[in-house]
């Protein structure tokens, strides 16, 4: 059957974290006793009030196809948001709604890389970044973030990187794996790399809102004269626990969204109308996120905790709730990603599946309820020990 596919086909590979959380799933299906630390997803429900606005819009028949770039409450209020919290003053032109970040980098991607086209992503970095690139007939030029620099961008590297094909600098800030951001000052250093060579930037600024230590997430699209160049890809999938509704946003120069819409119209036609009329109410939701922040904050001190308990040294991340933590002692990436899993019955990902810089890693996650974190945390102490 093989023989069918297209080249496009054969260069996408299995996402390797939703791979490992599906063969999870089998183990805890024939009884095996595990706690989940391996797929980026909050353990809370989605707060109420947009539950109800959900369900609201169901009754009153908010249940046909809508605007291609989504609905006009959703987009304004996405407007109002930006403008607050993030600094990007935008119109309704700019603004395109898409089913989850994920769909929106993947749309922005597809309408500008050529078979060819050279696009800076980082290492470690979430692995649909090159696999969407490389579907897409383009390269993923790697830029490093060593653990040695804290994960941090070495932005001189990043400049000698840029050839005549580069076309894209794509950031990830707070980042997915390491939970490390970009300050202000670099974020001027990258733009000025990107003005002196006229390449564009997808920012994917899913995380913005989980940050900790008095971390502050500057958007780069809000530095001056930059805009014209930004494409901001958002979601509500981790801010708002709201991951199974598909729900994301890009805002950007109008001639690259107008393109998207035409991608979207094309091709999905529209995000679910029922989430995004719940959407709309998200942004009133902030109490509830700052729930989740305390609890968030509470966790990653209890991890940072018990990882340094059991020898094996982390960066505190200033975002995310991801831990990136060096267990180069106990093994390589895969294995210590087993060991944990057979052992310690906790199941993370390897660093190799963020990018070469990634090993010497695991990635494990902290939205999972404190009682497992806990049972983790000792379990996890258990196997080390029978190193
Ligand atoms: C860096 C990053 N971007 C985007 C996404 C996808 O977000 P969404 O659920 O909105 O598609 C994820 C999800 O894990 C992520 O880690």
């Amino acid at each position: 059957m093989e023989k069918f596919f297209s080249e496009r086909a054969h260069r996408i590979k299995s996402s390797s974290t939703i791979g490992r959380a599906d063969n999870v799933k089998k183990l805890i299906k024939s009884g095996v006793d595990i706690i989940r630390m391996e797929i980026g997803e909050p353990d809370f429900i989605t707060p109420k009030i947009i539950i109800d606005a959900a369900t609201q819009a169901m009754s009153n028949g908010l249940t046909k196809y809508t605007s291609s770039s989504g609905i006009p409450d959703l987009k304004k209020a996405i407007i109002n948001k930006l403008e607050s919290q993030n600094r990007i003053n935008s119109n309704l032109g700019e603004i395109i709604v898409t089913p989850g970040a994920k769909q929106g980098i993947y749309y922005a991607l597809a309408t500008l890389i050529n078979k060819g086209d050279e696009v800076l992503i980082p290492d470690p970095s979430w692995g649909s970044f090159s696999n969407i690139i490389e579907y897409l007939g383009g390269i993923s030029v790697h830029y490093h973030c060593p653990a040695k620099n804290d994960f941090k961008i070495n932005i001189t590297a990043l400049a000698n990187l840029v050839t005549n094909r580069t076309k894209v600098i794509l950031l990830n800030y707070p980042c997915n794996p390491t939970g490390q951001t970009i300050s202000k000052e670099e974020l001027i250093e990258i733009a000025k790399i990107a003005q002196a060579h006229n390449l564009l930037i997808i920012s994917d600024e899913t995380y913005e809102r989980i940050l900790f230590d008095g971390t502050v997430h500057v958007s780069i699209a809000s530095l001056p004269n930059m805009a014209p160049r930004i494409i901001s890809v958002f979601s509500f999938s981790k801010t708002y626990a709201m991951t199974g509704w598909r729900l994301g946003y890009v805002v950007g120069p109008k001639p690259i969204i107008s393109k998207m819409i035409q991608i979207q119209q094309q091709t999905a036609t529209c995000p679910t109308s029922i989430a995004q009329a719940a959407g709309v109410k998200a942004f009133e939701a902030e109490a509830d996120v700052q729930l989740m922040l305390k609890e968030y904050t509470k966790r990653r001190t209890f991890m940072l905790t018990g990882l340094k308990e059991c020898g094996i040294s982390c960066l505190p991340p200033p975002g995310t709730f991801y831990l990136f933590p060096d267990i180069s002692r106990l093994g390589s990436s895969e294995e210590v990603a087993d060991l944990f899993l057979e052992h310690a019955k906790v199941s993370v990902v390897p660093g190799t599946a963020f990018g070469k810089q990634g090993e010497g890693h695991i990635r494990m996650h902290f939205a999972a309820s404190m009682p497992e974190l806990e049972k983790a945390i000792r379990n996890i102490k258990l196997a080390c020990k029978k190193e």
